[in-house]
């Protein structure tokens, strides 16, 4: 597949990398595009890719593009590339906020718009990308951002309505869990754990924990029934969680994340 990214800041990055890094590599012939030649030249010598400032030439040059500039800057570079772009192509934007009726326009009405909301772990192969199809994108179109996306993490998609929420939570998630690491590391700290002991602990058994979650298919709070045993010490800890109003703040963390990616597009 000819893949064209344009804009290899932290998230075009970790899309390359992570596609990189699969087992499906050597299908990608993956291209860039950077506003600076600096940019441009230091992704070719990290990312080993081909890269340049030419938005237009990539857009020529490629079936695919993903679009991961800011949000901001979608619009400028969208009608710049436009009367380049045609019916066989399929453009999919990872720009949070922005709508496929606005891709859609911007990038002159031809090509299938698919808007994704993926996160950095895709990186290490551990993403999680979230997709809407937009106009004139069918289920093959989906298909191409699943092939992408599936060698770099988990997917899903959803209705387009749902895609601030998206944003909220999986899209920004991995800062609040890099939080969550942070502070059960000053705890082990606290404790007397040399620090990098404790960031291990810590990091380890929110690793372990999201795989059971997922490998074993169960409510998180029958997982979470499991380890308390009555009068034990985990009934503890979970009691000083609840003091601290964990659950509702992590909830009020998602709507903050999800009510500014609404306010972005100023709706
Ligand atoms: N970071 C995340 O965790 C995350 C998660 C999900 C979605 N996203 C979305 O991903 C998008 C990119 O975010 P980011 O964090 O990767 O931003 P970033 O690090 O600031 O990178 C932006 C990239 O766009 C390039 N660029 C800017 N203007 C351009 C132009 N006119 N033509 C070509 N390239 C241009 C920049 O090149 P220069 O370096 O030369 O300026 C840079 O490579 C955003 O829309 C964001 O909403 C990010």
């Amino acid at each position: 597949m000819k893949l064209g990214i344009l804009g290899l800041g932290k998230m075009g990055e970790a899309v390359v990398e992570g596609l990189r890094r699969s087992d499906d590599a050597k299908n990608f012939n993956i291209e860039g595009s950077t506003r600076s030649p600096e940019s441009a030249q230091e992704a070719e010598k990290t990312l080993h890719i081909r890269c340049h400032t030419d938005n237009v030439k990539l857009a020529q040059s490629v079936e695919v593009l993903v679009l991961s500039v800011k949000p901001h800057q979608a619009e400028a570079v969208l009608r710049q590339i436009s009367k380049k772009l045609t019916a066989k192509q399929t453009l999919i934007s990872v720009c949070a906020s922005i709508t496929t009726e606005q891709l859609s326009e911007w990038s002159g009405g031809k090509i299938a718009v698919i808007r994704a909301m993926p996160n950095t772990p895709c990186l290490i192969g551990e993403g999680m990308t979230v997709f809407c199809a937009g106009p004139r994108a069918t289920k093959a179109h989906t298909e191409i951002a699943e092939r992408i996306f599936s060698k770099v993490g988990k997917t899903a998609v959803v209705e387009e309505d749902l895609m601030d929420g998206v944003t909220g939570l999986s899209g920004c998630g991995p800062a609040y869990i890099y939080l969550v690491i942070e502070a059960l590391s000053e705890a082990g700290v606290k404790v007397g754990l040399p620090r990098k002991t404790a960031t291990l602990l810590a990091a380890q058994t929110l690793l372990g924990a999201a795989k059971m979650v997922l490998e074993r298919g169960e409510h998180p709070a029958y997982l979470k029934d499991e380890v308390t045993t009555p009068a034990g010490c985990t009934i503890d800890g979970l009691m000083a969680l609840e003091e601290g109003k964990l659950r509702v703040t992590l909830i009020k963390a998602v709507l903050a994340a999800a009510k500014r990616s609404k306010s972005l597009r100023g709706a």
